[in-house]
């Protein structure tokens, strides 16, 4: 493991402990809604303060992008960073959510850690070291049609403008498919993806620091991941495709009737 990734899982399991400390009291958490359904607690910035201080400490001349404090200008590393990927399932007792750590340099993903506190697992890619959970090596599923496939997906709650695209390829694919979830964490998912609990994963609108580690994941666990239309622009779009290489061709033929002039990739 890169000494950055290791970093990286420190200061992974030190906003674990901050996010585990509040977890039966949430009912006592101060929340504020950052713009229609994106809401925010003191966990999300105490969580964050934890991984930044780690981060700092190690390389302070590193740049950081994080959720909820924005960016810290540095050199040509940035570190992506979401303290709190499930905030919704967090503050209503759900136990799905995650912490998500990404190094980026010179637009290219160097190492992604997602971490599940509760259940204690570790999820870890080195850009061309492979992927791991915990300690065991990861791949995504050999599968090869919708047919018996397990499904994840983001169903849209903030930005409503692809609510019919995204309604006809949750059709077309829930036709097919063996089922399709939505546990509300996308790091989760990709990280679920990696390790083969999910055949594949389509979400719309996902903000980078929600899916930086998993794409790296889903990657050295040797699997593709596009852009809503099969390219490679999910980084600038937000709107992705995550699966093993079949999988992922078929889910593509799916989904491409459902796109528009204004949604493309
Ligand atoms: C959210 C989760 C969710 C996804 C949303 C994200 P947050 O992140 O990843 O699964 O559907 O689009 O915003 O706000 O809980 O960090
Ligand atoms: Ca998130
Ligand atoms: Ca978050």
């Amino acid at each position: 493991m890169r000494p950055t990734t290791n970093i990286a899982v420190r200061a992974a399991r030190q906003a674990g402990s901050v996010l585990l400390r509040y977890h039966d009291r949430v009912d006592t958490l101060t929340v504020s809604e950052k713009q229609v359904n994106d809401f925010v607690s003191e966990v999300d910035r105490a969580a964050e303060q934890a991984i930044i201080k780690t981060i700092r400490k190690a390389f302070p001349d590193h740049a950081i992008l994080a959720e909820e404090s924005g960016v810290h200008a540095g050199n040509e590393y940035q570190w992506i960073i979401d303290p709190l990927d499930g905030t919704t399932n967090y503050l209503h007792g759900m136990p799905q959510f995650a912490i998500s750590i990404a190094l980026m340099h010179r637009g290219k993903l160097e190492c992604g850690v997602v971490y599940d506190p509760l259940r204690d697992e570790m999820f870890t890619a080195d850009q061309g070291g492979g992927a791991y959970l915990n300690d065991r090596r990861i791949r995504v599923t050999e599968q090869k049609n919708l047919r018996g496939a397990l499904l994840g997906t983001g169903i849209p709650f903030r930005d409503q403008r692809y609510i019919d695209n995204y309604l006809g390829m949750m059709k077309s694919l829930m036709r097919d498919t063996a089922g399709i979830r939505r546990p509300g964490s996308a790091a989760l998912d990709f990280a679920y993806v990696a390790c083969g609990r999910y055949d594949g994963f389509w979400e719309l609108g996902l903000s980078t620091w929600d899916f930086a580690a998993g794409a790296l994941l889903v990657k050295e666990a040797g699997g593709v991941v596009s852009d809503i239309g099969g390219g490679d622009r999910y980084m600038d779009t937000g709107n992705v495709i995550a699966a093993g290489i079949r999988m992922h061709g078929e889910m593509v033929k799916t989904i491409r009737p459902h796109l528009s002039d204004n949604l493309k990739a």
